[in-house]
């Protein structure tokens, strides 16, 4: 990987240590250009006009992401963000009475609210499934939580707070002995390394754009097994996703776009391809290979340092480091790094719940590097950290 030359190509790079790729990562120069030319023709041919000339690069999109995931194209709804994609698939679960949804305790808050007002509207059951020793998914308990009353396992692939990474693979490969829908959170996973929806064994899965898939804000994306199709009853009948037959009937159109809705944002959709297409041509196992590494350095940089901690659980992790700094409130360690530069975030106790109740660390200071970082900007992070402790 050039680094160098990616950085370049980058144009935040030259202005910030941008560690907040779990919020939303850095577009790089060729992804705006894409955004920017597309919307320039927008202005000077008219909206539809400009769809109907970028018509190749829209359908390239859904092309990349299908590709991306291991997936067809066909299987493939893009929408604003990562929860409404999450909604499109968990909303159209049918449930009733008696019915389950396992979780795990790193569920993302979004979810866990959709788990509990449709469990409140059904009268299904939400199980949170324990974690194991290494503060994972207990892939041995989920699977003697199983029964058939389970319809769906919802997972989140990595959570919001921390450089976890559940056990996907297992989890998959538990729900399809079990008949179970598995429905994998993958927003903060795609683009920091692979996430083969044929390895992970997942019905559903969903992210978003703006995250280590360094495309724009306002993009998510839904992949959907085209077999699982008919065992769903999607959530929203508009012109995108149903024709109506005339008269009282509809039906719902093939694949995953039965799931979407009519308006897009061209501009974002073609920032997605381009910034998807970069990722696949980098290749995830060397961008996952970089990111794990850059995680790592981090997360050893930190804990050698009196008085910093890292908390990040799992038996593997990933390029999120969550720390905190003896007596000193999260925000304020934030605060401090973002006067060098350092762009950060802290974690939110709200979003991941479960996981706040269980450990009672969070708001943690969140750093996520990625590929386009280096380990002298990982230097300057860990050294302003450093500063505020002597
Ligand atoms: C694990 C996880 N799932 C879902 C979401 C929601 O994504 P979006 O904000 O694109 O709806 C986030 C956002 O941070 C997330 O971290």
């Amino acid at each position: 990987m050039h680094v160098d030359l990616l950085r370049a190509a980058t144009p935040g790079c030259a202005r910030r240590v941008h560690l907040n790729n779990a919020g939303a990562a850095l577009l790089s120069q060729p992804t705006l250009d894409a955004m920017t030319g597309h919307l320039r023709l927008e202005a000077e041919i008219g909206g539809y006009e400009a769809a109907g000339a970028a018509r190749d690069a829209i359908d390239d999109t859904y092309a990349a992401v299908a590709e991306l995931v291991g997936g067809r194209a066909d299987e493939i709804a893009l929408f604003d963000n990562a929860t409404h994609a999450w909604n499109a698939a968990f909303y159209s679960v049918p449930l009733g009475p008696g019915d389950r949804i396992l979780t795990g305790r790193a569920e993302y808050g979004s979810n866990v609210l959709a788990y509990l007002q449709v469990a409140q509207r059904t009268g299904a059951e939400v199980i949170v499934v324990p974690n194991d020793d290494y503060g994972q998914l207990d892939t041995v308990a989920l699977a003697d939580l199983i029964d058939d009353r389970t319809k769906v396992i919802g997972v989140t692939h990595v959570p919001t707070s921390g450089g976890l990474v559940n056990p996907a693979a297992e989890v998959g490969r538990i729900a399809r002995e079990a008949g179970a829908l598995f429905l994998l959170d993958a927003t903060q996973s795609v683009g920091q390394f692979p996430v083969d929806v044929g390895i992970l064994g997942a019905d559903m899965l969903t992210g978003a754009g703006r995250k280590f898939l360094r495309g724009p804000r306002g993009t998510g994306f839904l992949w959907i097994r085209s077999e699982v199709l008919e065992r769903l009853d999607p959530f929203v009948a508009e012109i995108r996703s149903a024709t109506w037959d005339g008269d009282r009937g509809f039906t719902w159109v093939d694949g995953a776009a039965r799931f979407a809705s009519w308006e897009n944002s061209y501009v974002n959709l073609l920032g997605l391809g381009a910034a998807v297409r970069q990722a696949l041509d980098l290749g995830l196992d060397v961008i996952g290979r970089r990111t794990s590494m850059l995680g790592g350095e981090l997360r050893d940089g930190l804990d050698a340092l009196p008085g910093v901690r890292t908390h990040d659980l799992g038996e593997v992790r990933c390029a999120i480091v969550t720390a905190s700094v003896d007596g000193v409130p999260a925000a304020d360690v934030a605060a401090h790094l973002a006067r060098s530069s350092v762009n950060v975030t802290t974690t939110v106790p709200e979003h991941t719940q479960f996981d706040t109740e269980d450990r009672g660390v969070h708001p943690l200071v969140r750093f996520s590097p990625h590929y386009y970082n280096t380990g002298d900007e990982l230097d300057r992070a860990i050294e302003s950290v450093a500063a505020m402790t002597r």
